[in-house]
């Protein structure tokens, strides 16, 4: 364990700089020592950290080398140079930037970044809904594992659901499997949605009741959530969109008071950067997956080149398929606009598809 000195100080001082109003200065000589042996890692190995928005602030803006939301990430891990990429996020992320740089060692620092959404479905559930739904496109969020992703037509992100569920020019497509994201996508639409009862462990303990709570506490607040919320969050916000296109609207709109209906860390890493003209209310939740991932693991990932993500091949090019076949359409990002429709969206689940066990027997 290298010890906090003078030289450490000097190298990091800059960085503390840029995250002083978010981390505490008595935390600071136990993180500066570990974000110093990162960076030297990153040399020595030809290595890149990649950080989703939900990462703390001391791998967010002092060890990353990018950071973005998911589709942000997909994108840039196709274009680095460099033979290794730490996934500084969930397991699934680091999966899309293993089928987008094949050719590089992947690794993600803790195996228990998984994610709620990721593990409410299996290929074999797609295989079961394309019996039901034959000749209906299916698209999956990038929230799944390649297994299912190999099974979709299309992959798509929270940034450009509705362009891609549009896309196809059908009356009707195989959403998966975020039960709200689906419901949310289907008030922006024509397409008829079928959905899947998937939920992120997260968005989905936010209610419309305790934001109407806020707006009374706190007059002329900015609400802002993820389309991962329930419609009814969605309702009551300002303003709906990807983890980057909130970031983007506080940064262009800069409110006097705003509230991130999401992950913790996004506010404490956007006032970070902002300052202290905006105040943020924070009624957040974490993400118990996104938070197994620390200085120390992303240290022993490299040192010991630990945990490195591999997808069998006949997985892996069917998956690609649907990953780069997203990025191919090149659809602009849509944010959720506040008039939205009520359209009724049929939801499945294991109960509903298991008749087909007993039709196919
Ligand atoms: P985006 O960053 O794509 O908006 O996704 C949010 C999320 O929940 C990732 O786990
Ligand atoms: Fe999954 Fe939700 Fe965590 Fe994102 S925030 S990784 S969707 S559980």
């Amino acid at each position: 364990m290298i010890k906090y000195s003078p030289e450490i100080a000097k190298v990091t001082d800059p960085l503390f700089e840029k995250v002083k109003n978010v981390i505490p200065s008595v935390e600071w000589p136990i993180m500066a020592p570990l974000i110093y042996r990162i960076n030297e890692l990153k040399t020595e190995k030809n290595a890149v950290v990649l950080a989703h928005n939900y990462q703390t602030p001391d791998i967010y803006h002092c060890v990353a080398d990018f950071v973005g939301d998911s589709l942000q990430l997909a994108m840039q891990a196709q274009q680095i140079d460099a033979d290794i990429i730490v996934q500084a996020g969930v397991h699934f992320m680091a999966e899309t930037s293993k089928l987008l740089s094949p050719d590089k060692t992947v690794l993600i620092p803790s195996l228990d970044a998984g994610c709620s959404l990721a593990a409410s479905i299996t290929g074999e559930d797609v295989r079961q809904l394309k019996r039901k739904y034959p000749g209906v496109p299916v698209v999956t969020y990038v929230n799944t594992s390649a297994g299912v992703k190999a099974e979709a037509d299309l992959c798509c992100t929270s940034a450009n659901a509705i362009a891609v569920v549009e896309a196809f020019g059908v009356d009707r497509v195989i959403l998966l499997p975020d039960e709200f994201l689906s419901k949310n996508v289907a008030g922006q639409t024509d397409v008829e949605i079928i959905a899947w009862k998937g939920r992120c462990e997260v968005h989905e303990r936010f209610t419309a009741e305790e934001l109407r709570q806020y707006r009374k506490s706190s007059p002329g607040i900015s609400i802002l959530a993820h389309p991962e919320c329930s419609p009814e969050v969605l309702e009551e916000a300002d303003f709906a969109g990807s983890t980057s296109s909130l970031i983007r609207y506080v940064n262009v709109n800069r409110p006097p008071k705003v509230m991130m209906v999401t992950e913790c860390s996004m506010s404490d890493n956007v006032s970070a950067e902002i300052g202290e003209d905006v105040e943020f209310i924070r009624p957040c939740n974490l993400c118990p997956h996104m938070k197994t991932i620390n200085l120390q693991n992303i240290i022993e990932s490299l040192e010991l080149i630990r945990y490195e993500v591999t997808i069998p091949e006949d997985i892996s090019s069917r998956a690609r398929q649907a990953v780069q076949g997203m990025i191919d359409l090149e659809v602009e990002g849509k944010d959720f606009e506040q008039r939205s429709v009520l359209r009724s969206v049929v939801v499945e689940d294991r109960l509903s598809l298991s008749h087909l066990d007993t039709v196919s027997q």
